[in-house]
């Protein structure tokens, strides 16, 4: 098995100064690599993981290897790499890592493999392609494997759907379910650096520009929220009644894509669904519309049919794709369609990721303990992990709440006293 792959050794000490300036933003997870330090839980446990290459998750993989796993780490998508952290890992850390930016998808899959020669215990997975593969090509590996994680909403569907299927070979923690991983992660994480990615990409001015945001699910809130704080007109787009109805009662305008697409000056996918800006909305697009997207894969702009639409396509700046359709307009792909917070930014703000590597951390060590127990489904986080996830982010950032006083338990806890 090949040690490594990474783009370039020397990028290491800039890599380590990045790790070091998020991990003081991550003041839970470094409370867990204490604990873990004195009291070795991961002894010996091989894990693979298959996550964004970024300084937060080489946190993780400090926490990790503190508890004693010997893990190796591969990317969840190739153009959310940071080059210098993959050096760092691999030259201060000696974490086995496989991830370059911008990486095609023969190697991008090439990489997935080199983590499962590893032959994991467990997997940790974004967006659920290490342990797709694993099921689809390497299922000699199955019988060693115990459990895994997963991160994002997308990998969740995607593996109850292999649950539902009974075609899922081991018990699997849904990580993106915990309260302390989407309720911030999702929302604020998201809503956050997906605008840094898009302005970082652009700099075009959003104030007074019309933004539509497709998807008003975790991400969809938080990046409409965000960028009405940028003054943009936000526009949102939905399939799902309720999500729609709270978006017009949070104060947006919600119409089908079919008329944002004529008005929007920028748009950004949020739905972990196929095709959601498709050939027919490019036909209505205005010159210069800016495209992006946030969700998981690349597939929620159709780039195959505005590929065919275009007479000409050119890099305009790094991570911007100008195409010039027929009639002269031109429309602009972000980052080609990928994560663009994670390819023209750095991904979420650590103070998020702390809450969501603190679910991955915990979770595995509850997975080591009760592997045996677990039937090969998805499981929800246990609720008392996320409770004391959030009891320490609280504590990290010094805020005190209160506690129920003995009364107000009993009050709580009856039937009998009413009106
Ligand atoms: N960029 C990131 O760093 C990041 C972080 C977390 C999650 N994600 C990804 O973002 C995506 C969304 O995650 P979420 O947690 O918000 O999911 P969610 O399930 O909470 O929300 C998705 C929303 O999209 C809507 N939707 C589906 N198809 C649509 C369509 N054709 N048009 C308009 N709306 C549609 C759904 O009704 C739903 O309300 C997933 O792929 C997830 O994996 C990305």
């Amino acid at each position: 098995m090949e040690k490594y792959d990474i783009k370039d050794a020397k990028l290491a000490e800039g890599g380590r100064l990045r790790i070091e300036w998020a991990e003081r933003e991550m003041p839970v997870l470094r409370l867990i690599r204490e604990r873990f330090t004195r009291e070795r839980p991961l002894a010996g446990l091989r894990a693979s993981a298959c996550l964004h290459v970024t300084s937060e998750t080489a946190n993780l993989m400090r926490t990790l290897q503190a508890g004693g796993a010997d893990v190796v780490l591969t990317a969840s998508n190739p153009l959310s790499t940071q080059d210098d952290v993959a050096a760092a890992l691999v030259n201060v850390y000696e974490i086995p890592t496989f991830a370059i930016k911008g990486e095609d998808n023969v190697t991008y899959y090439k990489h997935l493999h080199a983590a499962l020669d590893h032959n994991p215990q467990m997997t940790m997975d974004d967006g659920a392609d290490l342990v797709s593969v694993l099921h689809k090509e390497r299922r000699d590996l199955l019988p060693g494997v115990v459990g895994g994680t997963e991160e994002t909403t997308t990998g969740v569907i995607r593996l109850r759907a292999m649950a539902a299927d009974n075609a899922l070979n081991f018990p699997i923690i849904a990580v993106n379910d915990a309260m302390t991983k989407h309720f911030f992660d999702n929302r604020y994480g998201t809503g956050q650096s997906t605008i840094d990615g898009i302005v970082r990409a652009t700099n075009v001015l959003l104030a007074g520009k019309t933004f539509v945001v497709a998807g008003y699910g975790w991400c969809g809130r938080g990046l409409a929220n965000r960028a009405r704080g940028m003054g943009a007109n936000v526009v949102v787009t939905e399939v799902n009644p309720l999500p729609a109805l709270e978006a017009v009662m949070d104060g947006f305008r919600v119409m089908p894509m079919n008329e944002a697409a004529r008005i929007g000056d920028f748009f950004c996918t949020v739905t972990g669904d196929l095709n959601v800006i498709d050939e027919h909305h490019f036909e209505l697009m205005k010159d210069g519309a800016i495209v992006a997207n946030s969700g998981h894969f690349n597939v929620e702009i159709n780039i195959p049919a505005l590929e065919k639409m275009s007479l000409h396509k050119r890099l305009v700046r790094p991570f911007v794709d100008e195409y010039t359709l027929a009639d002269g307009r031109r429309i602009h792909i972000l980052g080609e369609g990928r994560l663009i917070n994670l390819a023209s930014a750095e991904g979420h703000p650590a103070s998020v990721m702390d809450m969501s590597f603190a679910n991955q951390a915990l979770s595995l060590e509850y997975m080591l303990k009760n592997y045996s127990k677990l039937e090969k489904k998805v499981y929800a986080v246990p609720e008392e992990i996320d409770r004391e996830i959030a009891r320490l982010k609280l504590d990290g950032m010094g805020i005190d709440i209160d506690t129920l006083t003995p009364e107000q338990v009993k009050y709580l806890n009856s039937w009998e006293e009413g009106t």
